[in-house]
C-alpha cells in the first residue's frame, strides 16, 4: 500500500516537471523559433522609457550580424555603426538629443552614411540614406526578437553630433537608436489603411 502511494506520488511528480518543460519549449518556440515576421513587426514600437540593465554582449553582437546582412544597392555597404555605452560618450550623444527620455537608454548605437563610398545612379540620386534604413531596420527587428526595444531617432542636432565625436567629413550621422530592455508598454499602432498606400 505504502508502496503505491509513493509510485503514484512520484508518477504526480514527474508528470508534473514534464508539464512544465513543455510549457517552457513551447513558450521559446513560440518567441524564437515560429515568430512570423508578421509578428515581429507587429511586436516592434518605438521605445521611449527603458530600464537600467545593460544589454548582453551576445544580444548586440546578434543585432548586429543581422545588421551586417543587409542588402544596399551595388553592395556598396556604405555604413558604419558606432557603440556608444561608455558614461562619457553617453552624455555626448545626450546633449545631441535632450530629451529625458533618452538618457533612460542603456545602450546607443549611431548609424551613419559613407558618402564616399554610396551609390550614386546616373541622375545623380545618392542611395546611402536608403541603404541605412534598411539596415537600421534589420537591427530594431533583431532587437525586438531578442527581446530589447529600440527607437529610430533622426531629430538630433547632426552638425554637433559629428563635431562631438570628431566623425571625418565624408561620415554623415543619419540615425541614432537607443537600446536596451524596454521599461514602457507598446502603443496601438496607428497606420493608413491598405487601401490608400496601395494602387492596383
Ligand atoms: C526615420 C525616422 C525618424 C524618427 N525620428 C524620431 C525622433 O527623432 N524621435 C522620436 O521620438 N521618434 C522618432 N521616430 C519614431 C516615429 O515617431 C515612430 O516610428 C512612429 O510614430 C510610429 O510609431 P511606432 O514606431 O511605435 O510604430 C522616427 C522614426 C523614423 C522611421
Amino acid at each position: 500500500m505504502r508502496e503505491n502511494l509513493f509510485f503514484t506520488a512520484f508518477v504526480c511528480l514527474f508528470k508534473g516537471i514534464m508539464y512544465f518543460c513543455s510549457k517552457i519549449i513551447h513558450h521559446s518556440f513560440i518567441l524564437h523559433s515560429f515568430m512570423s515576421l508578421l509578428d515581429l513587426i507587429q511586436r516592434r514600437y518605438s521605445c521611449r522609457t527603458y530600464q537600467p540593465l545593460g544589454v548582453e554582449q551576445e544580444k548586440i553582437a546578434y543585432v548586429m550580424e543581422c545588421v551586417r546582412l543587409a542588402p544596399s544597392a551595388v553592395n556598396k555597404q556604405p555604413w558604419r555603426f558606432h557603440l556608444i555605452s561608455e558614461p562619457a560618450d553617453k552624455a555626448k550623444l545626450q546633449e545631441c538629443y535632450d530629451r529625458e527620455w533618452f538618457k533612460t537608454a542603456p545602450l546607443y548605437i549611431i548609424a551613419s552614411v559613407l558618402h564616399d563610398e554610396e551609390w550614386v545612379r546616373a541622375d545623380g540620386k545618392h542611395h546611402g540614406d536608403i541603404d541605412v534604413a534598411i539596415a537600421v531596420e534589420h537591427l530594431c527587428l533583431a532587437a525586438t526578437e531578442q527581446g530589447l526595444g529600440t527607437c529610430w531617432v533622426c531629430n538630433f542636432d547632426a552638425a554637433l553630433l559629428k563635431e562631438r565625436f570628431a566623425l571625418p567629413a565624408d561620415e554623415e550621422p543619419a540615425v541614432v537608436i537607443p537600446i536596451g530592455y524596454p521599461a514602457d508598454e507598446p502603443r496601438q499602432k496607428k497606420r493608413k489603411p491598405i487601401g490608400e498606400i496601395l494602387s492596383a
